[in-house]
């Protein structure tokens, strides 16, 4: 993924926002001039300044803006307006307005508030996207197509209904494959054809798995559907590279089944930096973050938006720090983005955004903090472009997939909401990403070629399919480490019978897991591991190990004290870990995984990373290095670097790293 020679530095601009008084768009040239903008997304919800009567189409602003941007060096990313449908349209066609989960119609407002399936939508949506696509397709300003904005949501409509049962046609052939994977026979909830399948809803039907889960399946495939129509419209006349602006972990929808359409991913980060307790949990889950982005097409991505100073919609809407806002952005680089991009440029004077952060304030002009921060890393990217295409080459590689989450969120059972999957991932991945050692975050369906450790945190879903393709990867020489709930049941969520971990994993972990015991929150489970005591929290599995496998630790307290809580099994050329509880603190996993490191020879970029400091290395074709010292602490922090570093920015040779609080540093071997 290359878009440019240069880290793509902008971000959202409306100036639709400002048609009445162009001279601002003068004066947001000459601003950007100075931030060292080379980039903005214009159009992001724009449909009715586009078509403000049906059939009425006024491209001034557009035109306008192309203009002035290529004239000062502004590359635009336009997006498609289909995020927010203008009002004309919900009154003319109401079809088009969604309907909630409880079967409620939903009246006009807001934005994402479209019926995904709507064929009056996407045929409008489609005449705009084309008529875009027309006139600025080829455009030597255009670098690329933003299509709607963070697609979300649900709808409930007779028409979603309709698709519904056609997606469900097609995956199950006839109703008594259906009946079978959702094993309707329980409650009497058979059904006799496809068409009286009915969604899910509060009102109706939450409780067949089977169901609920197809229903968020379809949820993506019905939104990547609406998204094709949209890509083909703007490849019309066009072809420029096209992406959507996801965001991190979103739950709604299958990402990774969402992003395929696209060329590239981008995404949306807004963090809570400047907690009280300090940034380095932020910090982690946010390189999580990023590294699911990056592993989805195992390509680079562009940070489409991030804020320079504060959001406006938590509850609490902090100021970053100086030193923060430049953190961040050089850590999505870390983390393969190939761009620095805010929301927003100027603040729009009205309406539910208009006190979110901003490059221009309301005041309007540049001698502010943060329009000097943003403008002097402006200047300081444009130093770092010899970064550009280079990326991260991970060994290591850990499974989560959005099914998955949905399985475990309706499973009754365990602590009813607290599976907490997500969490339970990062758990695995905080101790690479202390000793600075990259990690992609695949699918359990992708290939698992090129990694010599998978991690499957409750991989709780899991065909035969991929319990097989599990199996070879151990047997070629992996080392695969699966936790708890591994493989209870299949793609459709019906168990697996004959033992858990199901589909033949027993064979490969040496082991069966019994029972898994739940514990009330406040409680802990002391285990003994590693020559280690550590304790456990909410879920601990009692397991029954096979005679050959190696029991690393063991339960000390309750009725299953003295079994074993941790285990390694040798299958064919590899090695299979099992863990079967959760660790209350993380002191366990830090062991347990610096311990893997080593057996492994996964070694730190550096010998030593002082606390509260990220390290990350990207790569380029001809094996130059780049190294990140991200500080996300409030001290100084020391490393000493050995030969043969220099400092991107300067070009000048270091030995030793000094990071102020929030200090970062990018360099060069
Ligand atoms: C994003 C959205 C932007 C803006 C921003 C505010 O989710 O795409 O349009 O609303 O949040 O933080």
């Amino acid at each position: 993924m290359k878009l440019s020679d240069k880290i793509i530095f902008g971000g959202d601009y409306n100036p639709e926002q400002w048609r009445e008084t162009p001279e601002i768009w003068d004066e947001d040239m000459r601003l950007m001039r100075l931030a060292r903008w080379n980039e903005a997304t214009v159009g992001v919800f724009s449909f009715a300044e586009l078509e403000p009567e049906e059939g009425v189409f006024d491209f001034s602003v557009t035109d306008a803006i192309f203009e002035k941007a290529e004239k000062n060096g502004v590359k635009i990313i336009l997006s498609t307006p289909s995020g927010a449908m203008p009002r004309w349209m919900a009154e003319k066609y109401p079809e088009i307005l969604r309907t909630l989960e409880d079967r409620r119609k939903a009246v006009y407002g807001r934005r994402e508030n479209h019926c995904y399936t709507s064929p009056v939508y996407r045929e409008k949506v489609a005449e705009i996207d084309r008529k875009l696509s027309e006139r600025y397709g080829r455009h030597p300003a255009l670098l690329a197509w933003h299509i709607s904005n963070e697609f979300n949501g649900e709808c409930h409509c007779p028409l979603c209904r309709e698709a519904f049962c056609a997606f469900l046609e097609k995956k199950y052939g006839t109703i008594d494959r259906l009946n079978a994977e959702w094993w309707t026979r329980f409650w009497s909830h058979r059904a006799n054809s496809f068409s009286e399948i009915e969604p899910p809803s509060s009102i109706g039907e939450t409780c067949v798995h089977g169901l609920t889960l197809d229903w968020k399946r379809f949820v993506t495939a019905q939104t990547a559907d609406f998204a094709r129509v949209e890509i083909e419209a703007v490849r019309a006349f066009s072809d420029r590279p096209v992406t959507t602006n996801l965001m991190g972990f979103y739950t709604g929808l299958d990402y990774r089944e969402l992003s395929r359409p696209f060329d590239f991913v981008s995404w949306d980060n807004y963090p809570d930096w400047g907690k009280p307790e300090g940034d380095e949990g932020t910090a982690a889950w946010i390189a999580l973050t990023h590294d699911l982005m990056r592993s989805m097409k195992r390509e680079n991505f562009l940070l489409m938006e991030s804020t320079p100073s504060h959001t406006n919609w938590k509850d609490i809407n902090k100021l970053y720090r100086p030193g923060m806002m430049r953190l961040a952005s050089l850590q999505a680089l870390a983390h393969g983005s190939e761009s620095v991009q805010y929301f927003q440029w100027r603040k729009s004077r009205g309406s539910s955004e208009k006190m979110h952060g901003a490059v221009v304030d309301h005041y309007g002009r540049e001698d502010t903090r943060v329009f000097s921060e943003v403008a002097a890393l402006g200047e300081e990217l444009e130093r770092l472009s010899p970064l550009v295409g280079s990326t991260l080459r991970p060994r290591v590689a850990m499974i989560y997939d959005w099914d998955n989450v949905w399985a475990l969120q309706d499973l009754q059972g365990m602590q009813k909401k607290n599976k907490q999957v997500a969490s339970t991932l990062l758990r695995q991945y905080l101790p690479f990403w202390r000793a600075g050692i990259s990690c992609d975050i695949i699918g359990r369906r992708e290939s698992f070629e090129g990694y010599s450790l998978l991690v499957a945190p409750m991989t709780y879903l899991c065909e035969e399919e991929t319990a097989k393709r599990l199996a070879g990867f151990v047997r070629e020489g992996g080392t695969l480490v699966a936790t708890y709930t591994l493989a209870q049941t299949n793609e459709n969520d019906l168990c697996h019978l004959g033992g858990f971990p199901g589909a033949g994993l027993c064979e490969v972990f040496g082991l069966r897991a019994e029972e898994l015991d739940t514990l009330y929150p406040e409680e802990r489970v002391e285990i003994s591991a590693l020559g280690g005591s550590y304790r456990a929290k909410d879920y601990c599995e009692v397991l029954k190990p096979h005679a050959d496998t190696e029991i690393l630790g063991e339960y000390r307290g309750e009725f299953y004290a003295g079994t074993p809580c941790l285990t390694a099994h040798a299958y064919g050329k590899g090695k299979a870990y099992y863990i079967a509880f959760r660790d209350a603190d993380g002191a366990f996993s830090e062991a347990f995984y610096r311990r893997l490191m080593r057996e492994l020879s996964l070694e730190s970029p550096l010998p030593e990373i002082p606390d509260g400091v990220s390290v990350q290395v990207r790569e380029n074709e001809k094996g130059e290095k780049f190294f990140f010292l991200l500080n996300f602490s409030r001290k100084e922090k020391r490393l000493s670097l050995g030969e043969g570093f220099t400092l991107l920015r300067t070009g000048e040779p270091l030995a030793e790293a000094v990071l102020p609080p929030y200090g970062a540093e990018v360099l060069r071997k």
